[in-house]
């Protein structure tokens, strides 16, 4: 079963629609991860410029003991539900502490690629034969509705790898609100943020010098045409990235270099590009302690425990549902 049938390729076919027909147009990030996009993303991971990685392995690394013992003080056995997983290569950092202590878990990455979760499951069969995982393909958003419902057992969540700042803070508010409606009050919720800092640094990170980060954003066209029967010529679009201190926020953008016409067969339908047009790619929202506590009010929730990197360049926040919402 290939990717786009897994994840519904009228999804993808309708939020194309969408995104390409509104002013300014739009594409969304959660479709960047097709099998090259993965691998896009493993290199991105590698760049010196892009710190998110590295600091939050430092985080898993330094301190797995004081995060994974307040996964579940009263030692109860719970599901440690990753959303977002990709290839899991820090998540497995935590697996391999868990494994080594007593407590009883059992692992359940869910991401949208195929591609990815394959790619995760293979590597933690292998490596960790002793473990219970269940993999599942699909939007978190979906599978959200089905967490209630799927086990009494407690639940820790993990939603890693700045995956957050693809939300406005508005939006992070409204997913958070639903993440709370489905929690019980001892679950727990490990986010990881990327904290606002010198804006060239990050910059760098989403405009890293090799041009790995615009192939990234460009492979989205190539699926498009492939999976989409598009013929977007990619040598006519740029990738562009900014950094907006005040509201410490990342954008990226393709950038049309001409007057373009774009026919996505999947559609039937023609899109028009002017030259300079932007069509908006990915959000990613810095954050500052103020932040993130607002957010986790807003949301219904409280902070446990913060777990910084050495530079402060990045947070793992513990969260636990508040009495009051
Ligand atoms: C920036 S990567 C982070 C991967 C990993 N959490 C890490 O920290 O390295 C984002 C991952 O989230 C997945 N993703 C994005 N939007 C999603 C959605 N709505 N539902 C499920 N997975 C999604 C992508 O496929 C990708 O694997």
């Amino acid at each position: 079963m290939n990717e786009s049938t897994r994840t519904g390729q009228s999804g993808f076919a309708r939020d194309v629609d969408k995104g390409l027909s509104s002013d300014p147009k739009f594409l969304s990030s959660k479709y960047f991860y097709d099998e090259e996009g993965s691998r896009l993303f493993q290199e991105i991971m590698k760049l010196p410029e892009y710190y998110l990685t590295r600091s939050e392995m430092e985080i898993f690394t330094d301190q797995a003991e004081e995060i994974c013992s307040a996964f579940s003080p009263d030692g109860q056995p719970f599901d440690l539900i990753e959303l977002g997983a990709g290839d899991g290569q820090k998540t497995a950092v935590l697996v391999e502490h868990l494994l080594g202590t007593d407590s009883s878990f059992r692992f359940v990455p869910i991401d949208i690629s195929s591609d990815s979760i394959e790619t995760l499951t293979d590597k933690f069969r292998s490596r960790f034969p002793e473990l219970e995982i269940r993999p599942e393909v699909g939007d978190y958003f979906r599978t959200l509705e089905t967490f209630k419902r799927s086990s009494p057992r407690r639940k820790v969540i993990l939603f890693l790898g700045s995956n957050v700042g693809n939300f406005t803070e508005e939006n992070a508010v409204g997913f958070f609100r639903h993440l709370r409606d489905v929690v019980n009050p001892e679950d727990r919720l490990l986010v990881g943020f990327d904290l606002h800092k010198n804006p060239a640094t990050i910059l760098n990170a989403y405009d890293d010098s090799l041009g790995v980060t615009a192939k990234f954003n460009l492979n989205l066209l190539t699926r498009i045409n492939r999976e989409l029967d598009a013929d977007f010529d990619i040598a006519e679009f740029n990738h562009y990235a900014g950094y907006h201190p005040l509201e410490r926020a990342a954008r990226s953008f393709l950038i049309s270099l001409r007057d373009q016409t774009v026919t996505i067969g999947a559609l039937g339908k023609k899109f028009e590009f002017r030259k300079w047009e932007p069509v908006f790619m990915e959000i990613s929202q810095k954050y500052d302690l103020a932040m993130i506590e607002g957010l986790a009010q807003k949301s219904g929730f409280e902070i446990v425990e913060n777990f910084f990197d050495s530079n402060r360049f990045y947070l793992d926040s513990l969260w636990r549902p508040s009495d009051t919402r």
